[in-house]
């Protein structure tokens, strides 16, 4: 089977899998400008961490397509304006930050060159931050499918699969490695409220790989638990602060409460490109609220009573007391968080 490509940048245009319609209509959103990559990023065509990593560094790069033929200073002072436009699609995964500042210090290093060799740079750069990705995924899915016993049930929540990635998913690749190195797994996707990454991504990538599965509702998640019927939790990061911290999906907090009480192993699954290492704590996490609408309206059909006030916070934070290990590119990391986490930088 051909490997899912979230990302694509063919003909000088980025082709996105319209990831607002998946899985009853598959259709590719095609970017020409960093204004349509930037709109991508912010409306959820592609979401995903390090999807949007990926994405943002090609925002870059159409950027300097557009501005290259200028006059020198103003082809830098546009590239900045831009870079600064894409920096702020969403707020959370900082993994968006981490890529517009990589591109940056491709633009910083090659002041002195023609503004065609930046822009060719520029090209390699998100070449390099796209593969990268790739090789990531991978490397987690290895460490990771090292915790996963044979016969597990795991709990997902969210989307972290090859759609929230470059490549072969965070979580979601820990569980595909698991089920091809012949493990006996069982998964149950969390359906996820408000934007349902679970029911309509989760599901159809667990669908495309065979992978015995069930969805189930967030709110069946702490009943699972309690029942002894859940082996593992494995979910992504948005952002993991130094003292281990992370923000995740809405929802995830409460999962690593009820996983400790019953004592249910709960990973993160998330790369190195994930950690704020400028961030000591979660305190410190911009957490995006998003539209009412999320919540008021179910499948474009108003739900809630018009004029009902929505709090609709888009990720959540869980203290690093409830993780049992971060997984990462580079091996399983454990307690004591910050001493190991700043091994990592
Ligand atoms: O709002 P989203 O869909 O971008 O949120 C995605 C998540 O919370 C994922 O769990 C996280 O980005 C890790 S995905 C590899």
């Amino acid at each position: 089977m051909k490997e899912l490509m979230a990302i694509e940048y063919k003909n000088n245009k980025l082709l996105l899998i319209d990831q607002r319609k998946l899985p009853t209509i598959n259709e590719i959103f095609e970017c020409t400008t960093y204004q349509d990559v930037e709109f991508a990023i912010r409306d959820m065509v592609v979401r995903g961490a390090p999807a949007i990593g990926a994405t943002a560094a090609y925002g870059v790069v159409l950027a300097a397509k557009e501005f290259k033929d200028l006059e020198r200073k103003e082809f830098f002072n546009n590239m900045d304006k831009a870079c600064s436009i894409l920096n702020k699609a969403r707020p959370t995964a900082v993994n968006l930050m981490w890529a517009i500042n990589r591109m940056k210090s491709v633009i910083e290093q090659n002041k002195e060159m023609s503004v065609n060799d930046v822009y060719n740079n520029l090209k390699d750069e998100a070449h390099i931050i796209l593969n990268e990705d790739i090789k990531t995924n991978r490397q987690m899915a290895v460490h990771g499918n090292e915790i996963v016993p044979n016969n597990a049930a795991i709990l997902t929540h969210c989307n972290t699969g090859a759609l929230a990635t470059a490549g072969y998913g965070t979580a979601l690749g820990v569980i595909r490695e698991a089920h091809k190195s012949g493990k006996n797994i069982f998964v149950f996707a969390d359906e996820t409220r408000p934007r349902l990454q679970g029911g309509r991504l989760t599901a159809w990538e667990l669908k495309q790989e065979n992978i015995p599965s069930k969805l189930i509702a967030d709110s069946v998640a702490a009943t699972l638990i309690r029942d002894k019927k859940i082996d593992l939790i494995l979910v992504g990061a948005d952002r993991i602060a130094v003292n281990g911290d992370t923000a995740n999906k809405i929802g995830t907090f409460m999962l690593s409460v009820v996983a400790k009480v019953y004592g249910v192993p709960f990973y993160i699954v998330a790369p190195t490109t994930t950690i704020d290492f400028d961030i000591d704590t979660g305190e410190e996490i911009e957490i995006e609220e998003r539209a009412d609408q999320e919540v008021t309206h179910v499948g474009g059909v108003r739900v809630a009573p018009e004029e009902m006030d929505v709090y609709n916070p888009a990720f959540d934070v869980t203290p690093s007391e409830n993780i049992t290990g971060i997984i990462t590119e580079k091996g399983i990391v454990r307690e004591p968080y910050r001493e190991n986490i700043l091994k990592l930088k």
